[in-house]
């Protein structure tokens, strides 16, 4: 059928009508109307988004904020005065009428192991969890920390810990003991959550082992973790070790043996803390992000039923990591709070081959698929024969998040992977927005190849000027703000308002500034050009520049780097460390291995520099400030440096370039 297509008319691409006709949102003017609505009445629209939540208490007020830093501190209230709980939402609301669906489809590492956990078993699982919890004495506010791999555990410890209020902490499973140390000292957790070992590929590593590090670290740090439980992923004879503490160290199977089925929620004020989730920055150590119950939970639940198009029956899967907010929002909360049937995926796209994604996606039948554009660049770089030998006939939908995409790869991702026949939605948003912030509505709004196209319902993006005036009208560029507050956003940075009111609000009085620049085009399209700070996409993961130049600096031989982020072909943006040996030191190969892992160390692999470019010095102005724009356009193989007067030394510049490759 010529009309069950995507089709493009003048660089805008439309949705098949026969996904319009079945679409939540199916006009344009629909879209236009609900978001009219949104900005015109924010109360009225979000206190009748909340609506089909169980609240234990309803509101006395929807919002109530303060978003000048001139008129006092900042502050963001959603739904103030309600009482309700995540995780009685996620499952217990949906016993009734869809206890026996599955909720999580588990895809393990391996094909052919895999699992189906129904609302009802994902019921008695966080129960008997939430038991175990308590009866370690954690109670509502206490921090859990949770180093654990995409297994069922994972979805089951947020749950359990939402359930009894403890405040989750998911840290990423690629990252280093150092960085896992740093999240356990600024969380001052009560317990960690962590498992034997994982997969990579085909190879089995450890986990505990590095949890181990991490804690015996912070103990240094004045922060002691009191018991930990273990999950058993890989066991015994896999070639891993997983030593264990006495009085201290504990496995979950054995725990949850003799836990009770049943464990009632504890009923939670609409702003009291759901999660912490650590990010990256510009400056210091990786922050806290912080967010709460009710606002949050209405916000994700509601993006993902209308950005996703979801429908009841609809098999659902994001391929990110529980580890980063797109997990946490949209493979776990998201989802279950729509009753959805939501795949989780263990492995990686390129195990055992290529072709993984779309074997996953046959085999589950999968309607809706939500990746990143690395991953697609990835697997789209290994040939077509990989996807088109499977038959992909469910998709319906497909998404992609974390960094802009790159026109050609969207058109890839449309053609190859679609066959021309599923909508794209580029999503743009932030672990500190909770929620998707700028997208297509699916049956509503016509696409473009790498733009994340108009604002969800209630959300007012604009772009500033220098000065923090806003640039008014189309065809126009300057750095993204948001002007007033949506359900889902960060209210804080744990353990410290002040860096959270600097980071995010003090550039621009009135407005949360993003970090990110972007522009607007004639017809009001928003394109994401990147971030405006010293903070690099690599993969679509966040990376500060400052963190990466400070671990190579930890390295004894190292006397100063500056890093930059330079266009990387699968990546986004990959690593350009520029790096200043102490007096005596010697340049050398091997010395550019040990730094890679080094970093790799002290951060994870996913902060491995891809370039080492040895700095005999950096340019600098006078007041001693290293000029960055210069590092940038060498790293990107420009020759062009511009203005290099203002240096205090100019023939700094002629030494880097001779020094390039060397
Ligand atoms: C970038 C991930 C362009 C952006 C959910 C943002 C994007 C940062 C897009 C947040 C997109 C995310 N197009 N850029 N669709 N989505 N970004 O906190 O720079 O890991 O500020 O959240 O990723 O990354 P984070």
């Amino acid at each position: 059928m010529a009309d069950d297509k995507v089709l493009e008319k003048n660089g805008l691409y439309y949705p098949p009508q026969s996904f319009v006709d079945k679409a939540h949102i199916n006009s344009f003017e629909q879209y236009q109307q609900m978001y009219k609505r949104s900005i015109d009445d924010p109360e009225g629209f979000w206190g009748e988004m909340a609506q089909g939540f169980h609240w234990e208490k309803t509101w006395d007020k929807v919002l109530e904020f303060n978003y000048h830093r001139s008129k006092g501190p900042i502050s963001i209230e959603w739904y103030k005065g309600a009482k309700t709980n995540m995780t009685y939402n996620c499952i217990d609301r949906h016993l009734e009428t869809r206890g026996d669906q599955p909720a999580l489809l588990w895809e393990g590492n391996e094909p052919g192991e895999d699992r189906i956990i129904t609302y009802r078993q994902l019921y008695e699982h966080v129960c008997k969890f939430a038991n175990v919890l308590k009866g370690f004495g954690i109670k509502k506010g206490d921090r859990v920390t949770i180093y654990l791999p995409m297994i069922p555990e994972l979805a089951i410890s947020m749950l359990a810990c939402a359930r009894i209020g403890a405040i989750h902490s998911v840290v990423f499973g690629g990252f280093s003991a150092e960085s896992l140390k740093d999240r356990i000292v600024d969380s001052k957790c009560s317990l960690v959550i962590t498992s034997d070992g994982t997969y990579r590929g085909g190879k089995a590593v450890t986990l505990k082992q590095i949890a181990d590090e991490a804690m015996d670290h912070s103990e240094k740090e004045g922060v002691t973790v009191p018991k930990v439980v273990v999950v058993e992923r890989v066991g015994a004879g896999k070639g891993i070790e997983c030593p264990m503490k006495q009085g201290r160290d504990q496995y979950w199977h054995d725990l949850v043996a003799t836990a009770e089925g049943d464990c009632p929620v504890e009923w939670m004020d609409a702003e009291d803390p759901l999660f912490i989730l650590y990010t990256s920055g510009s400056t210091g150590k990786p922050k806290g992000v912080q967010h709460t119950t009710a606002g949050y939970m209405v916000y994700v639940s509601l993006t993902h039923k209308y950005v996703f198009d979801y429908h009841d029956g609809d098999v659902y899967w994001c391929t990110a990591d529980i580890g980063w907010v797109t997990g946490h929002s949209y493979i776990l909360y998201g989802p279950l709070l729509n009753g959805a049937q939501s795949l989780m995926f263990e492995g990686v796209p390129t195990y055992p081959d290529s072709g993984r994604f779309w074997d996953v996606v046959d085999k589950w039948k999968v309607d809706i698929f939500y990746t990143a554009p690395t991953a697609i660049r990835a697997v789209m770089r290994m040939g077509d024969d990989f996807v088109t030998k499977y038959s992909r006939k469910s998709l319906q939908l497909l998404g992609t998040v974390g960094e802009p995409i790159n026109p050609e790869a969207w058109r890839w991702y449309n053609e190859v992977v679609g066959d021309s026949h599923c909508p794209i939605v580029d999503t743009w948003w932030q672990t500190e927005t909770g929620g998707i912030l700028i997208t297509p509505l699916p049956g509503a709004i016509p696409t473009k190849p790498g733009s994340a196209t108009l604002p969800f319902f209630g959300v007012q993006p604009c772009l500033l000027d220098d000065e923090g005036k806003e640039v008014e009208g189309n065809g126009v560029s300057g750095r993204l703000a948001i002007k007033a507050p949506w359900p889902g956003q960060l209210r804080t940075t744990y353990g410290s308002h002040e860096r959270f009111e600097t980071v995010y609000f003090s550039d621009f009085d009135g407005f949360y500034f993003t970090g990110d620049g972007a522009k607007r085009d004639e017809d009001g399209y928003y394109w994401i050009t990147g971030r405006v700070d010293d903070v690099i996409n690599v993969s679509g993961h966040r990376m500060g520049t400052a963190e990466v130049e400070s671990a190579l600096v930890s390295h004894p031989t190292v006397a100063e780097a500056a890093v930059v982020g330079f266009p990387h072909e699968i990546k986004g943006q990959g690593i350009y460390a520029y790096v200043t040996l102490k007096v005596g030191e010697e340049y050398s190969e091997q010395l550019k291995k040990d730094l890679v892992l080094h970093v790799r160390k002290e951060i994870g692999p996913i902060a491995s520099p891809d370039v080492i470019h040895w700095a005999p010095a950096l340019p600098k102005t006078r007041s001693g400030k290293i000029m960055r724009r210069i590092l940038r356009k060498m790293a990107a193989g420009e020759s062009d440096f511009g203005d290099t007067s203002t240096l205090a030394d100019p023939s700094v510049v002629g030494t880097l370039v001779e020094m390039k490759g060397k």
